[in-house]
């Protein structure tokens, strides 16, 4: 996976999206409060999903309140060079995105009361839905080695660093009351009951009309034809959206079209090594 890069505290960054200067601030200076609510994922496995459940929430489902701005400035991601001056006029309560590792999340959040909302994916379908991103979006030099692809990713050099250590890392926080876990595969099989939890854990009323408000407009084909979320409005020196579409297929088990059987094969091999210290089974284990 080839970007132009920078290491921060052994974790690999974009020079074009982070920056020394950024990721100390976010580490040591930023200023978490405490209504605050962040969405924090390793890349691809539903962020933007996720803001798009988020903010239907706070607008208790209400589309337009909702779309009133285009998805990456609803939850800024707030590690990045360009968040800051968006986040300064935010108002409380804030939604905020991250993909930090929980090393380098931001300090002041362990001694607040905000709230983290974690996604999981398989990360096969990780693997396959950022090889097809890397070829819309600009900072990566697109690559047809599907092999050398997985070879990086399995090794951790890929943007924000090894997918089983963030995992990892932000597991330790798995009995916290401020830390909820989901993961993608959850969302797909049941999102009203994914979206019922959700509000309990943000403390958020909502009735069963505007339930099914947040259903409807965070569906992938309802996302995928909405200006607001797919990304189009995103500038063409930034994503090349003639190579794809930020909303590619949405489904669980795309990796299967991708991997062959050895490839399947070694990426288990690594993954039961690597996150055998990690006592956990998540959902996606029994179907792949
Ligand atoms: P695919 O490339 O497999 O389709 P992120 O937002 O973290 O970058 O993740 C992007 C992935 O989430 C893409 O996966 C995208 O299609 C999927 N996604 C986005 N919105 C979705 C939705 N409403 N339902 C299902 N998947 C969605």
């Amino acid at each position: 996976m080839s970007f132009n890069h920078f290491e921060y505290k052994g974790t690999r960054f974009s020079v074009d999206v982070q920056s020394e200067e950024s990721l100390s601030y976010a580490e040591n200076e930023f200023e978490v409060f405490d209504d605050d609510i962040y969405n924090v994922t390793y890349p691809k496995s539903g962020t933007n999903w996720m803001i798009q459940i988020l903010t239907l929430i706070q607008n208790k489902g209400d589309p337009v309140k909702s779309n009133m701005l285009p998805i990456y400035l609803k939850a800024p991601w707030y590690e990045t060079k360009y968040a800051q001056e968006e986040i300064q006029k935010m108002e409380s309560p804030r939604l905020l995105s991250s993909h930090l590792p929980h090393h380098i999340f931001a300090k002041s959040f362990f001694k607040s009361k905000a709230k983290i909302i974690y996604t999981v994916r398989n990360p096969k379908d990780i693997i396959v839905s950022l090889y097809h991103f890397t070829k819309i979006l600009k900072i990566f030099q697109p690559t047809d080695d599907f092999q050398n692809f997985l070879d990086d990713f399995s090794q951790g050099n890929a943007l924000y660093g090894s997918w089983f250590d963030h995992v990892k890392g932000w597991m330790q926080m798995k009995d916290d009351s401020r830390f909820f876990f989901i993961t993608y595969e959850e969302l797909l099989q049941d999102i009203r009951g994914s979206v019922v939890r959700i509000c309990k854990f943000l403390g958020q009323e909502l009735d069963d009309a505007q339930i099914d408000l947040v259903v409807e407009h965070s569906a992938f084909k309802s996302m995928k034809e909405n200006v607001m979320t797919n990304w189009t409005q995103m500038p063409s020196d930034v994503m090349n959206q003639e190579n794809g579409s930020f909303l590619r297929k949405g489904i669980s088990g795309d990796w299967k079209n991708h991997f062959t059987v050895a490839q399947s094969e070694y990426f288990d091999k690594i993954y039961q090594e690597k996150m055998k210290d990690i006592n956990m089974n998540f959902s996606w284990e029994e179907s792949s």
